[in-house]
């Protein structure tokens, strides 16, 4: 069985090959192909990447091209991992919002849009030389801002399921708090990506486990959680107690930058960028898989926000594969899930993974205190896709203006410039 790695010269490669290798029964993999345009890197990773897998007995060749139409014939999935422009564009999303009193950040708000701009055109371009080989394989985007990717993939009628590590990092760190293994806490995960909310985390029974257990069953244990554990909830997402107590849910810590705008802005003034704390990891990190001792995943990995991100993606193309059934929280389209939202829109829902796909499990109404919200910003990610694939000054500008983190005519306009200006190198049309 053979997967392609596409961004496979990311620093993060380990992460996902750490995965492999633990959880081969689960996916049982011969071949795993890293593409990526920049030659040292993907040789540099696939190096390591083999000797991980040498050093844990698991039989998988690992190769390396620039060439994804070639290495996707024949493969199962392909995973999409690529950054555009790599951590220096990411730096700059993160600080020129800031200029305008808006939140530097690589998914939310200007920065995003930016994010969203030079990505789409390129992953759009990847998943058509995939198909062009291998229509039947799979397309896994982890590729941010996941909402919007794909939302582009499936506009396009690419067999695409977008992936966030964001609720299985909740759903392992629940389970620890509450003392049991991770598949008996269920969540009741609602929102776009990043942009969602736990309004229940489910205890379920121990007879129930095995991909089967019937939707919406267990006992909501978060009312509990939000008494007894309050403080290291709220300290892990980095938001207040009380916030949390109030709106009787859990939400991910990118809310931050809508509960808290303002204070984060100041937070980010003070520096250093994300990315250029993130650039001085991968250094590091590059030369530690340059050293042919290096045969386990760096401790230094764990800094990075991937947390669990392999096993999300492990067991999503296991049960595309075997038909299990079971439910996972991913990317996919309405539907129907959320009837305030039109069916073609990508949401990030629990639901159930077969050989045909996902399948959103049905939810109960949404409180307007999270409809709102999502409700504005899937209008806001409708009008950057329009912007990624048509261009246009003034289709980033609409994007920004139904932002509800910017929606000021002046900073719209503002940021627009600002947005184009440092982009123009990734941009086919300014
Ligand atoms: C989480 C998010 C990802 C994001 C990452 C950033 O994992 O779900 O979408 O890419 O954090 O982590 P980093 O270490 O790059 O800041
Ligand atoms: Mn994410």
């Amino acid at each position: 069985m053979k997967i392609v790695v596409v961004g496979g010269g990311s620093t993060y490669t380990p992460e996902l090959i750490d995965g492999f290798a633990r959880l081969r029964e689960t996916l049982p993999l011969s071949e795993i192909v890293l593409v990526d345009p920049d030659r040292e890197r993907r040789e540099l990773l696939a190096g390591v990447a083999q000797r991980m897998l040498l050093r844990q007995g698991h039989p998988a060749l690992v190769t390396s091209t620039d060439d994804v139409g070639a290495a996707s014939e024949g493969a199962v999935a392909v995973l999409l991992q690529l950054r555009v422009g790599g951590q220096d564009t990411r730096r700059r999303d993160e600080t020129w919002p800031l200029d305008c009193d808006c939140i530097g950040q690589e998914t939310t708000g200007a920065g995003g849009l930016a994010k969203a701009l030079r990505t789409v055109p390129v992953v759009l371009d990847i998943a058509e030389r995939v198909r062009a080989v291998n229509p039947d394989a799979w397309l896994i985007d982890f590729t941010n801002p996941v909402g919007i990717v794909s939302r582009a993939l499936l506009s396009h009628g690419h067999k695409a399921i977008g992936l966030c590590n964001v609720a299985i990092g909740l759903q392992r760190f629940f389970a620890e708090l509450v003392g049991v293994g991770p598949e008996r806490i269920a969540l009741d995960h609602v929102g776009l990506n990043h942009l969602t909310w736990e309004r229940g985390v489910r205890l379920l029974d121990p007879v129930t486990i095995g991909g089967t257990t019937p939707v919406g069953s267990g006992t909501n244990i978060l009312p509990r959680l939000l008494e007894s554990h309050a403080e290291r909830i709220a300290t892990r997402l980095h938001q207040p107690v009380q916030l949390l107590q109030r709106i009787q849910a859990v939400p991910s810590y990118y809310l931050r930058y809508f509960y808290e705008h303002d204070t984060v802005v100041r937070e980010q003034r003070k520096g250093p960028s994300r990315a250029e704390e993130v650039a001085a990891m991968e250094s590091e990190l590059l030369r530690m898989y340059a050293d042919p001792a290096t045969d386990t995943k760096p401790d230094l990995l764990s800094k990075r926000g991937g947390e669990f991100y392999s096993e999300a993606a492990v067991n999503l193309v296991a049960s595309l594969l075997s038909d299990r059934g079971d439910t996972q929280v991913v990317n996919t389209l309405n539907n129907g899930t959320l009837p305030f939202l039109p069916d073609d829109f990508v949401i990030e829902t629990p639901a159930i993974i077969d050989s045909t796909g996902a399948h959103p499990v049905r939810t109960s109404a949404v409180e307007p205190r999270f409809a709102g919200l999502i409700a504005h910003v899937a209008a806001y990610e409708q009008l950057a896709l329009d912007a990624a694939i048509h261009g246009g000054r003034d289709r980033v500008a609409d994007a920004l203006l139904a932002h509800p983190l910017v929606g000021q005519w002046d900073i719209a306009n503002t940021l627009t410039d600002r947005l184009i200006a440092e982009n123009s190198a990734f941009l086919s049309w300014a």
